[in-house]
């Protein structure tokens, strides 16, 4: 099934999606999408509820999202779910958010093998609780030969700490100073072997990075949308690929450069 018949199949026909949908430029895909998942508290906050529940809508955005990205043809989708300093909220917060990841890792992983995704984390998972780094394994280890759409979770994750982590590995790996250069570096971070992110989206409409991917982000089109990340659904991800789509890479030159179809 091509990418767009596989896109129409999970959408009812006459669905005001099926016409965005058949927008897309197929040939000239974001190989990698990293999201910035923002606003979930707020979310909450319009509805005088406690900020852990806009966390637990946000989980419906993530199952919605990792689908479509997968179903469009995307090879990573990369979402930011907990930050190093997101230890600086209320600990009730921070153990709640811990539990809806193991929830979700447990009724999402069939999901993940039916659909091909290859599950893996990027941060400092040997800090994480040993309960949840059992189940992170487990959703490793058992989609570790799938060969479909690459998610990484972002999990006790930090742009800086990567890249003292990679300078750390480096320097253990014995590499030469005179050896070391932008494409021998970038093995040493956690997205080693993986294309940088062609479109970064944050959600909740604030303008930073907070931290993330800094060094992979190095030449990815911003995409910001006041959408709160509960709300966040199928028909985000179609706009935020169109008007990426729709923008002209120079990487620096005086052209436009084409997209690279199949970059991974
Ligand atoms: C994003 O929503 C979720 C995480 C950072 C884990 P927030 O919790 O940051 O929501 P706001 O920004 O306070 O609305
Ligand atoms: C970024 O959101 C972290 C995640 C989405 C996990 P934050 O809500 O923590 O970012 P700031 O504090 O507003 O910059
Ligand atoms: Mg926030």
């Amino acid at each position: 099934m091509s990418p767009l018949d596989s896109v129409l199949a999970s959408i009812p026909s006459g669905h005001p999606d099926e016409a965005l949908a058949r927008q897309i430029n197929f040939e000239r895909l974001p190989a990698h999408v990293a999201i910035i998942m923002d606003g979930n508290g707020r979310w909450a906050a319009q509805r005088h509820l406690p900020r852990v529940e806009g966390h637990r809508a946000g989980i419906d955005a993530v199952r919605d999202t990792v689908e479509t990205a997968a179903r469009l043809g995307i090879d990573v989708l990369t979402l930011y779910a907990f930050s190093l300093e997101n230890w600086k909220r209320p600990a009730a917060e921070v153990s709640t958010l811990m539990l809806l990841l193991k929830r979700y890792l447990r009724s999402e992983l069939q999901t993940l093998l039916t659909n091909n995704i290859q599950f893996r984390v990027i941060g400092r998972m040997e800090e994480l609780a040993p309960d949840i780094q059992d189940e992170l394994r487990t959703a490793i280890d058992r989609t570790v030969k799938n060969t479909g759409m690459l998610f990484n979770i972002a999990l006790n994750y930090g742009g800086r700490a990567e890249i003292v982590d990679a300078a750390r590995r480096a320097i253990e790996s014995g590499v030469r100073p005179q050896d070391l250069d932008e494409a021998r570096f970038a093995g040493f971070l956690y997205t080693a072997g993986q294309p940088d992110p062609d479109l970064l989206i944050r959600t909740s409409g604030e303008m930073r990075v907070s931290n993330y991917l800094l060094w992979q982000i190095a030449y990815a089109e911003i995409y910001v949308t006041e959408t709160l990340w509960p709300d966040f659904r199928r028909r985000h991800l179609f706009e935020a690929v169109l008007a990426y789509q729709k923008r002209e890479r120079r990487y620096g030159g005086i052209n436009p450069v084409p997209a690279v179809i199949g970059a991974q």
